[in-house]
């Protein structure tokens, strides 16, 4: 292979084919198995997505109910797990306590021959809210609460579990569309990096420990965290202005602005979760946090061209249901988990090791000295 086949970020290279979601394909745009993601936003709920991407297909009304059951069934936490939560320290990030949490499970009950892999994914995608709620509540009021509520959405059991009383519903209904959008998106960084690890033959913790170490950063699912303290800084949308324009014009970049694949054209999921946000705003009675997040949108769209991701409206969406800034990308974990094993059990399916060469800018070929002759 030559080396003008080399593309830095992999920008534009097909690593594999996919069955699961397109992310802006002419004329289709994001779909979910071939289900736009407007209409799944609009009429579905997280469970019917989350079957749709690990089963298949969209659950009719039994399918719905056993998998619901299921879920619900599989939200405890093993006692180990308990007090390895307990001694994580209370200053972790969030994301390190999910990233241990799912490495720590894979001991406690690891994938065997006769587990099926979907009933792994799904206990996974059924605990790590009670994983980080847990923890949370351990460290912050001493309280060894019970992972259990009468939510029968995995929304609203993870709003209830975080606020210790049930949410709004238009806080669980915002929740659950959010979850939907953050479920899937194709052959992004850390569901290659599951993908990578599952094509080693490696277990199905491990590529979802990788995924999750993946998406921690600030370049990817991280972005939501760092455009929530960018927005809370300001006291106005004209203080805003101002200083995102000086923040332009320093080069420096806007979290939740900007990506690979939808480079100068909108996200499909950003003005989803920009409705749900002003819903929530006009619910809270106070607009600001939305306001400034409005004006910062226009300014970046006339001075760079660039247009909000999924990332940027999601935050005072989050913050107006009540989420602490360093457990949205954990958010993003809850929702993607069922992208991520759906791509794991794809990859299984069709499997060949990852294995890319590099284009060497090395030293050219040097005699070896001893130890002792070295300057
Ligand atoms: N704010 C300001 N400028 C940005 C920008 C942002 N958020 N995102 C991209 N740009 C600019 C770059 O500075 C670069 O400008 P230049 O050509 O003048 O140097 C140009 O747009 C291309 O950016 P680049 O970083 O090369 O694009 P990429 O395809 O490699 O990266 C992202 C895509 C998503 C990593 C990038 O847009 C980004 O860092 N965004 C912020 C983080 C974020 O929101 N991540 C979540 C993604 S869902």
């Amino acid at each position: 292979m030559s080396a003008s086949t080399y593309s830095p970020g992999l920008e534009g290279i097909v690593a594999g084919q996919t069955g699961i979601s397109t992310v802006g394909k002419e004329h289709v745009g994001l779909t979910y198995r071939g289900y736009s993601i407007n209409d799944l936003a609009e009429m579905s709920t997280f469970e019917e997505v989350a079957h749709l991407l690990l089963h298949g297909h969209l659950p009719n009304q039994e399918e719905l109910e056993s998998f619901r059951t299921r879920l619900i069934t599989r939200r405890c936490l093993p006692p180990g797990m308990k007090s390895i939560l307990e001694q994580l320290p209370a200053a972790a990030h969030p994301m390190d306590v999910l990233r241990t949490g799912c490495s720590a499970l894979g001991t406690m009950e690891p994938e065997t021959g006769d587990n099926d892999q979907k009933q792994v994914a799904e206990r996974l995608l059924a605990c790590f809210p009670s994983m980080l709620l847990y923890w949370h509540h351990y460290h912050t009021c001493r309280e060894r609460i019970t992972v259990r509520s009468a939510e029968q959405s995995l929304a609203g059991h993870l709003l209830h579990l975080l606020l210790r009383q049930p949410p709004t519903d238009l806080q669980r209904r915002a929740m659950d569309v959010s979850l939907i959008l953050y479920a899937e998106h194709e052959f992004n960084a850390s569901t290659f990096s599951a993908r990578v690890t599952a094509s080693t033959l490696s277990d199905f913790y491990g590529a979802v420990t990788s995924a999750i170490g993946t998406l921690r950063g600030p370049l990817h699912g991280g972005a939501n965290e760092e455009a929530m303290r960018l927005i809370s800084r300001y006291a106005t949308p004209e203080e805003a202005e101002s200083a995102v324009r000086a923040m332009l014009a320093a080069g420096e970049k806007i979290m939740g602005f900007g990506h690979r694949v939808y480079k100068k054209q909108l996200d499909p999921r950003s003005p989803i979760i920009q409705q749900w946000a002003q819903r929530l705003a006009e619910a809270s009675g106070d607009m600001t946090l939305y306001r400034i997040s409005e004006r910062i949108e226009r300014l970046v769209r006339e001075e760079k061209g660039l247009y909000p991701n999924l990332d940027f409206y999601s935050a005072p969406a989050y913050h107006l249901c009540g989420i602490p800034t360093p457990m949205f990308t954990p958010v993003f974990v809850f929702a993607r988990i069922a992208g991520w094993s759906a791509h794991i059990i794809e990859q299984r399916l069709g499997n060949r090791i990852f294995r890319p060469v590099a284009d060497y800018t090395g030293p050219e070929p040097r005699e070896y000295l001893p130890l002792e002759q070295r300057p």
